[in-house]
C-alpha cells in the first residue's frame, strides 16, 4: 500500500517554529515580498540572509515532535513517500526514509550562477560567500514568483497514493495545493488541521486536532 503525506507548517508548530499564516505567523512580521522573493533578494541582500539565517539557528535548536515521529513509524507497514512544503528537516531527523521538499531546505544553499550546485550548510550565510565559480550563494529556498522544480515528481508520486494523508497546511499556495487533485478516485484522504482549510466529504475526512494528537492517533489506527 502506498501512503503519501503532504506536509505543511501546522506539523512543525509544536516543535517551536511559526506557520506562515496564523495569528502571529512567521508573514505577520513580514513582508514576503522582502525577504521570499528574487525581487526582494537584489534590492536587499543582507535582510533576506539574515531572515533565512535566523531560521536556521532555530531550526537548529528545535526537535521532531510526535507527529513527525509517527510518520516514520507507519513506514512499519506501508509504503510512505513524504511530500512536504517545510524547509526544515524534522521528517529526516525524526526517522522518515523518502522526504521530498517542495519549496527547498534551509540546511543547503545553492549558487547563484548554477541553481544544480547545493551545498550543505548549517553556519549562517553571509555576502561574499561564493561558490567555485565566484558566485554569491542563496538560500535553498523556493521564493514567491520562481519555479518549483519538484513539482512534477511530487505529483507523479501522488498520483501513485492509495492513502492520502494532509497535513497541518493552509492550502493555500499553489502548485503544491493542487497535489490533491492527483491522486485515483478511489484514495482515501484524511486531513489533519485544528482549523481545516477544505470540508469533508465522502472522500476526505477531516480530523479537526492539532498534529501531535491527530496524527499518532489515525497512525496508529492505519497500523492495526
Ligand atoms: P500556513 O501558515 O499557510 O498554514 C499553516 C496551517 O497549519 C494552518 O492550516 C493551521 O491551521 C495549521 N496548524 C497550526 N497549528 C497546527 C498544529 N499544531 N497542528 C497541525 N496543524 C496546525 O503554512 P503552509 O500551508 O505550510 O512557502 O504554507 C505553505 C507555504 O506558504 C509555505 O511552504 C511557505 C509559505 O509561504 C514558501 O516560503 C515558499
Amino acid at each position: 500500500m502506498e501512503v503519501v503525506v503532504l506536509t505543511g507548517a501546522g506539523i512543525s508548530a509544536e516543535s517551536g517554529i511559526k506557520t506562515f499564516r496564523d495569528a502571529d505567523g512567521l508573514w505577520e512580521g513580514h513582508d514576503v515580498m522582502e525577504v521570499a522573493t528574487p525581487e526582494g533578494w537584489k534590492k536587499n541582500t543582507e535582510k533576506v540572509l539574515e531572515f533565512y539565517n535566523q531560521r536556521r539557528r532555530q531550526l537548529l535548536q528545535v526537535e521532531p515532535n510526535a507527529a513527525h515521529y509517527a510518520l516514520s513509524a507507519l513506514e512499519e507497514k506501508f509504503n510512505v513517500n513524504i511530500i512536504t512544503q517545510n524547509v526544515d528537516d524534522l521528517h529526516e531527523r525524526a526517522g522518515s526514509s523518502k522526504v521530498l521538499h517542495l519549496h527547498g531546505e534551509l540546511l543547503k544553499v545553492r549558487s547563484c550562477f548554477d541553481e544544480d550546485l547545493v551545498l550543505d550548510w548549517k553556519k549562517d550565510l553571509n555576502i561574499g560567500d561564493f561558490c567555485e565559480h565566484n558566485s554569491q550563494l542563496r538560500p535553498h529556498v523556493v521564493w514567491f514568483g520562481e519555479a518549483v522544480p519538484m513539482f512534477s515528481p511530487a505529483s507523479e508520486i501522488t498520483e501513485k497514493a492509495d492513502i492520502l494523508l494532509i497535513i497541518g497546511t493552509s492550502m493555500q499556495v499553489y502548485p503544491a495545493a493542487a497535489l490533491m487533485d492527483f491522486v485515483k478516485e478511489d484514495t482515501k484522504i484524511y486531513f489533519i488541521d485544528p482549523d481545516p482549510a477544505i470540508a469533508s466529504s465522502s472522500r476526505v475526512k477531516i480530523i479537526k486536532e492539532k498534529a501531535s494528537v491527530g496524527v499518532p492517533k489515525l497512525v496508529e489506527d492505519l497500523l492495526k
